[in-house]
């Protein structure tokens, strides 16, 4: 088990409940659905009335037009723009701190030049701590309000001149294309959704195409790997089943693997269950 936000220290999970979260990101208070939160709430309702922002499940309700506007959170040595978008979502997934530095370590660690791809890369989070200067990133998303984001707090963040090739593309036909031409990468993170649309409609189904993406990935893993990652939300998967599918890209890896579901501390004691991960690196 991983407990996510020590690393990124201006995130709050104030309460869950209810089917529902509150939480605050650099002091602005969102609610939001959760299927998870099956729990009672633990705080009052007086403090579930003082968020700045509500959704709905469908729509966003705004007490403070600051949210709707878009605002500014710091994470370690990042800086990233948060803004309410479609189907809820903010643009950050906090349970993702624990890859965050993870990442960072593993590319420090390496003190040689790698090449690392990050597919299913939205706003960039961790694009951000695999950015450095041994590095170069290569961050694609199928979407390209994504990448746009993702370019934004790279600029914000000061690393937009840094080595990082910004893709829109489907991750499939990316990939089948980097191996055609011979390229090869140090470092892979993924985080697939469940079921996504690629640039020119073209499916992904998590259950349908992990295999194939994984294969894909032991195609293009160069001969001296630096890290591996990939988590999901799958409810049906459990972390070893998880870390299994590993097997697929792990001949070159010589050090440590590791599966663990993440959780998300909140205020109250209680864990949220927000995902499973599986990873390795050279040591
Ligand atoms: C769960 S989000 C990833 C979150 C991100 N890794 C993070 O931690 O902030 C899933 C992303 O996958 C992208 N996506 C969905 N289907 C895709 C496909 N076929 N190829 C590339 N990206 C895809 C979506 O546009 C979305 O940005």
């Amino acid at each position: 088990m991983q407990k996510t936000n020590t690393f990124y220290k201006n995130y709050e999970l104030i309460d869950l409940g209810d089917f529902k979260k509150l939480e605050s990101f650099s002091g602005m208070v969102v609610e939001r659905p959760c299927p998870q939160a099956s729990s009672k709430r633990s705080l009052p309702d007086s403090v579930w009335e003082e968020a700045d922002a509500v959704f709905d499940g469908k729509d966003w309700r705004f007490n403070d037009v600051k949210v709707q506007e878009g605002w500014l959170t710091k994470i370690d040595t990042a800086t990233v723009e948060l803004k309410p978008s479609s189907g809820g979502q903010l643009g950050i997934f906090p349970e993702q701190a624990a890859n965050w530095k993870w990442i960072r370590d593993a590319v420090k660690e390496q003190g040689r030049a790698i090449k690392v791809f990050n597919g299913f890369a939205y706003t960039g989070l961790s694009t951000l701590f695999t950015s450095a200067p041994n590095s170069s990133v290569c961050h694609l998303d199928a979407s390209k309000t994504s990448v746009t984001w993702a370019k934004k707090n790279a600029e914000l963040s000061g690393l937009g001149s840094n080595d990082i090739r910004w893709i829109v593309d489907d991750v499939m036909t990316f990939l089948t294309r980097e191996y055609k031409r011979g390229v090869k990468y140090d470092g892979v993170i993924l985080d697939p959704p469940a079921f996504g649309r690629g640039k020119d409609g073209k499916t992904w189904s998590l259950k349908k195409n992990l295999g194939e993406l994984l294969e894909l990935c032991g195609l293009v893993l160069s001969p001296k790997p630096a890290f591996f990652v990939i988590s999901c939300h799958d409810q049906t998967m459990s972390p070893r089943d998880l870390s299994k599918t590993l097997n697929t890209v792990s001949k070159g890896f010589r050090g440590r693997v590791e599966s663990f579901e993440m959780l998300i501390q909140s205020s109250n004691g209680s864990s949220l269950k927000s995902g499973i991960c599986a990873r390795m690196k050279v040591s």
